[in-house]
């Protein structure tokens, strides 16, 4: 079967994997379940390997889709390996407790093109198709929402941004600029989608580094621009006390991925490959993907993916008796996580 339909299909399951434990209150359950989708579905496929360039978290922390794993087809050593960047439930708190903003996704490149974030900070600049000429973050964030303001020749570009303590002076800065603002608490990649899917215009703010790759393979499969650069622990938490402990661990991370404070990450510097691609199917409600649902016997998935500059939007019915007789992965998961 096409790769594409493999992974648009596999980030569905996740999200109906997924189904039993929104707003269930744990955030493991959730995440568990997702992540069991995503093996039990890339398991055995053949004519290709992924490669977990961003996933879990390390061995020693994540049993699967940790960093390195490899799934796929693994008897048949002349097929392919592709790089992945994968995160079963990006945004597990409001999956867990049904609030707005969380998906399942995951993104392939060529092998090797794929930079490994580390769980750190990043500054993210996400902008549409329209202004990808128009964005400097090194020059700062206003010089680029001026130079937005300027090429659109209007103020009221839409921006959305989290809704978190370190971004009040901005939102405050971006209000009296004419910027119409729409706050979010969590799910910066989904934020992305949105512009994508024309509901914003650009998407600003501090969030995890690891959902920057996934937003950078957004960025560039889908013909928009993203700029981007690690953010130090104490900038996001000013009050809290940086401990020698994290400094030192952020020290060691720089230095294995051989990458600093400074520099301006652009879309293809966290992935080097035109051809990357990147899927997501919606699990709550909230943005442009529709929140996964179940009625009479049949789940309602909204998938979305993107590549070579062209984006599609995917309305998937999967009746439940139907699949179980097709496919033996899937009923697997269907009877485990049923509601
Ligand atoms: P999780 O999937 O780890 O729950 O991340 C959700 C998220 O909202 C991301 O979309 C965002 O980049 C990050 O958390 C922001 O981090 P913080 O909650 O620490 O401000």
């Amino acid at each position: 079967m096409n790769r594409d339909i493999i992974l648009l299909r596999t980030v569905e399951v996740a999200a109906i994997a997924s189904y039993k434990y929104i707003g269930k209150k744990n955030k493991n359950l959730v995440d568990q379940a997702a992540v069991e989708a995503f093996q039990v579905m890339l398991k055995n496929e053949k004519g290709f390997k992924l490669k977990v360039v961003n996933g879990e978290g390390e061995l020693d922390e994540a049993p699967m889709l940790f960093v390195g794993q490899i799934l796929g087809d693994l008897e048949d050593p002349s097929v392919l390996t592709y790089d992945v960047s994968v995160d079963p439930v990006e945004g597990t708190h409001p999956a867990a407790y049904n609030y707005a903003g969380s998906i399942s996704t995951i993104a392939f490149s060529r092998e090797n093109t794929m930079l490994q974030l580390p769980e750190m900070y990043m500054e993210k600049l996400f902008v549409s198709t329209e202004f990808k000429e128009c964005i400097n973050l090194s020059k700062g964030i206003v010089f680029s929402i001026e130079a937005m303001q300027f090429h659109a020749k209007r103020k009221d570009l839409k921006c959305i941004i989290l809704d978190k303590p370190r971004h009040q002076e901005i939102i405050r800065k971006m209000n009296d600029m004419g910027i119409i603002v729409r706050l979010i608490q969590d799910g910066d990649v989904l934020a992305a989608i949105d512009v994508v899917n024309g509901e914003a215009d650009f998407v600003y703010g501090i969030g995890g580094a690891p959902e920057g790759s996934l937003m950078a393979a957004l960025s560039i499969s889908s013909d928009c621009k993203m700029q981007s650069r690690l953010v130090r622990y104490e900038e996001v938490w000013p009050n809290e006390l940086e401990t020698i402990e994290r400094q030192n661990k952020e020290r060691a991370w720089l230095e294995k991925y051989n990458l600093d404070f400074d520099s301006i990450l652009h879309d293809l510097d966290l992935i080097d490959d035109h051809k990357v691609r990147f899927f997501a199917a919606g699990l709550t409600a909230g943005g442009s993907l529709k929140p996964v649902d179940y009625k009479n016997g049949k789940f309602y998935v909204n998938a979305f993916m993107s590549s070579h500059g062209i984006v599609r939007n995917f309305n998937s019915v999967y009746d439940v008796k139907k699949v179980n007789s097709l496919k033996p992965e899937i009923k697997f998961l269907f009877d485990k996580y049923k509601r």
